[in-house]
């Protein structure tokens, strides 16, 4: 696999989870990294993966704010002289019964984990697209394949909506050299899985074929790959990370 040295990537969600454990395999493979989360502990994770500070950038975004989105991009871009790289990981998860879903709930669970991954595409699409050449990975979920009550309906909603909208965006920006995938994982230990009670997270467990969980790095592994020139050849896909819980 060709190095990731000197490119940069941008990561929504960063400061804890998935987007935290992305962010680090980038940089470990030599990107620069802009961690951008809606939390202030962004900070932390990022003085935590490079305390000099030269090859990460931490910034506070909410991803539902377009015009937020798009100037802590461009302050990503004059930091580092472009990005190469973008991660739409940023989500919430909301265990919430069918029937007891507010429409306010419904329109901020779409609002950051579908629109918020359509406003990245389109601003880091665009600017890959005049650079030609560039790799979008969105995180969707099982979810998002299957439908999952445990999740909300929203939540498995606005997942199954990201994987079409990969597609979209991989059509449009195949030809300028800008691959667009998909990432769907399952029972990845993070903070948001930890929220789940523990008989819960146990019966999860003895579900999975391969007999444990997923861990963070499991994802950044995959992530690592379709970032890199390896990875070329693959756009509009759907990259399975399940251990085997769900095969198609
Ligand atoms: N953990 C799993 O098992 C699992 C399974 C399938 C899919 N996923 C997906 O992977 C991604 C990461 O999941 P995770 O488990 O690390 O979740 P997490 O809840 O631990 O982390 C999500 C991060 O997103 C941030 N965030 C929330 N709202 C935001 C907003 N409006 N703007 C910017 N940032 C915001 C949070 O502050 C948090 O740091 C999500 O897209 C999730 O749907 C996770």
């Amino acid at each position: 696999m060709t190095s990731l040295t000197d490119r940069t990537a941008f990561v929504t969600g960063a400061a804890q989870g998935l987007g935290a454990a992305i962010a680090r395999a980038l940089y470990s493979e030599g990107c620069r990294v802009a961690l951008t989360d809606i939390s202030p502990a962004v900070h932390d994770t990022a003085r935590a993966l490079d305390p000099g500070g030269t090859k990460v950038r931490a910034l506070q975004l909410d991803v539902r704010d377009r015009d937020a989105f798009a100037s802590c991009f461009a302050d990503a871009v004059a930091t580092f002289g472009g990005v190469d790289i973008m991660v739409n990981n940023a989500a919430r998860t909301v265990a919430r019964s069918l029937w007891d879903i507010t429409p306010a709930e419904w329109d901020d669970v779409l609002a950051v984990n579908l629109r918020g991954v359509f406003f990245g595409c389109q601003i880091a699409g665009r600017h890959m697209r005049d650079r030609r050449r560039g790799r979008i990975i969105n995180l969707s979920s099982i979810a998002g394949q299957q439908g999952s009550l445990v999740n909300g309906a929203h939540y498995s909603a606005s997942k199954a909506g990201i994987l079409v909208l990969t597609k979209i965006f991989a059509q449009e920006l195949a030809p300028y050299g800008v691959t667009v995938n998909t990432l769907a994982p399952a029972a990845i230990r993070t903070p948001a899985l930890a929220a789940s009670p523990p008989d819960k997270i146990e019966e999860i467990r003895r579900t999975m074929p391969v007999g444990r969980l997923g861990e963070p790095e499991d994802v950044a592994a995959a992530a690592v790959y379709l970032a890199s020139d390896a990875a070329g050849f693959v756009t509009g896909a759907t990259l399975d990370l399940n251990g085997g819980r769900f095969m198609r």
